[in-house]
């Protein structure tokens, strides 16, 4: 039986970028004979102008049918209306939420050729290899209410932050498991000397560090976790932090490895699927790009390196997903560089589609030859 994963490319650089990597997944699962039935589907801005809606019902019942999704980016100007019932980014959270993807994995590696790329020293990130598990489905991201309304002063806005134990419970369970697997290190991220949500958070924390002795724990509060990402970030294993902390703390990490357009995740739930593995949703962690969408310029290595994740976490490929890493490596050793890389030799400046090319020859490359 053929194996599902459907593709949302989105907005801006999504269909460049997804566009890339779905040809290196077929590829892989032609080499690998491995069936998967690929389907596609409109979210976002996309989806609004067509739909009226960023998630349309029937993407949602594909995406509930599926063994794992892969997905570009959504948003952009063109739907950034203050006042707009309908936003791209509903698009994500609704996803996020019916799936059940709480834990999002967010893996940040300095690689030795791109140390140049970072505006960090190289002997600050050289060996940089960390996790940010972000909690994905609770938090301000969630919380009711959430609404603009008029008040006696005028205008008031409201967001709510909520967390639950169970919430909060699974994601660190998961982190402290995933430490298993790495160098048995937890760093927990809150701002307990504020938030209430926060202050559960640390509790909850403390006990399950009781449960995984094995595991060196630590809590640090969220801004000067920001500063300790950039001066020490050798110093961090597995990295777990609620919603909203997870997206902005990511998004500074890139800069460890040297771009945005370098930073895969993988959102992952309970829910196992037809190939005995969890139903994921993989996708870069950086957005639309509006900037620079429609240039051929994205660097699509993000969402390649999502597809390896998709491969390794949903489908148990883990040699096939390795391949992949490979050639990343092999393609950026050479000194091929997008252009968000820095500057590249004469003649190793490529654009997205030139490096997605590179990255499925490497990966031909190393297949023994056959017959
Ligand atoms: P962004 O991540 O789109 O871009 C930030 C900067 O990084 C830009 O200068 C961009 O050119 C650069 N960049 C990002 N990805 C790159 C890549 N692959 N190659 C080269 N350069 C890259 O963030 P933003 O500008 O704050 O947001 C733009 C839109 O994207 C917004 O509408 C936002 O809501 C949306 N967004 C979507 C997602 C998602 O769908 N997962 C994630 C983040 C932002
Ligand atoms: C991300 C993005 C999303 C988030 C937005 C677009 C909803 O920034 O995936 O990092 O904040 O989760
Ligand atoms: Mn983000």
């Amino acid at each position: 039986m053929a194996y599902k994963v459907l593709v949302l490319k989105g907005d801006g650089i999504g269909p460049e970028v997804v566009g890339e990597a779905l040809q290196v997944l077929k590829l892989v699962a032609r080499d690998s004979a491995i069936d998967i039935e690929f389907k596609d589907g409109i979210i976002g801005g996309h989806a609004i102008d067509q739909f009226g809606t960023p998630l349309p019902d029937d993407v949602l019942k594909h995406a509930q049918e599926s063994d794992a999704i892969l997905l570009g980016a959504v948003g952009g100007p063109k739907w950034d209306i203050p006042t707009a019932e309908h936003r791209p980014e509903q698009a994500l959270l609704g996803l996020r939420k019916a799936l059940g993807l709480f834990a999002n994995l967010r893996p940040v590696k300095a690689v030795k050729e791109l140390l140049a790329a970072s505006p960090l020293k190289p002997e600050v990130i050289n060996g940089v290899d960390l996790v940010v598990v972000r909690e994905l489905t609770g938090g301000i991201y969630y919380g009711k209410p959430s609404e603009r309304r008029n008040g006696k002063d005028g205008r008031e806005a409201i967001d709510t932050c909520t967390y639950n134990e169970a919430e909060i419970s699974r994601v660190l369970r998961f982190a402290f498991e995933l430490a298993r697997n790495r160098r048995n290190k937890v760093t927990s991220v809150d701002k307990a000397n504020i938030l209430a949500t926060s202050r559960l958070w640390r509790e909850i924390a403390g006990d399950l560090a009781k449960e995984y002795k094995d595991v060196a724990f630590e809590n640090q509060l969220v801004d000067s976790m920001a500063m300790h990402l950039m001066r020490r970030p050798k110093d961090f294993d597995v990295v777990v932090t609620e919603n909203m902390f997870g997206d902005i703390l990511t998004d500074e990490a890139s800069m460890l490895a040297g771009s945005m357009g370098l930073l895969p995740s993988a959102s992952l739930g309970e829910e196992i699927n037809t190939a005995g593995f969890r139903v994921g949703l993989f996708e870069p962690i950086h957005g639309s790009a509006p900037d620079i969408a429609g240039r051929d310029e994205a660097n699509p290595l993000a969402a390649i390196l999502s597809a390896a994740m998709l491969l390794d976490h949903s489908l148990g490929m883990r040699s096939e997903a390795e391949s992949i890493e490979r050639a990343v490596e092999s393609v950026v050793h050479d000194g091929y560089r997008t252009k968000d890389l820095g500057v590249a030799a004469k003649g190793m400046q490529l654009g997205c589609k030139a490096m997605g090319r590179l990255v499925r020859e490497r990966i031909e490359s190393f297949q023994p030859e056959s017959e």
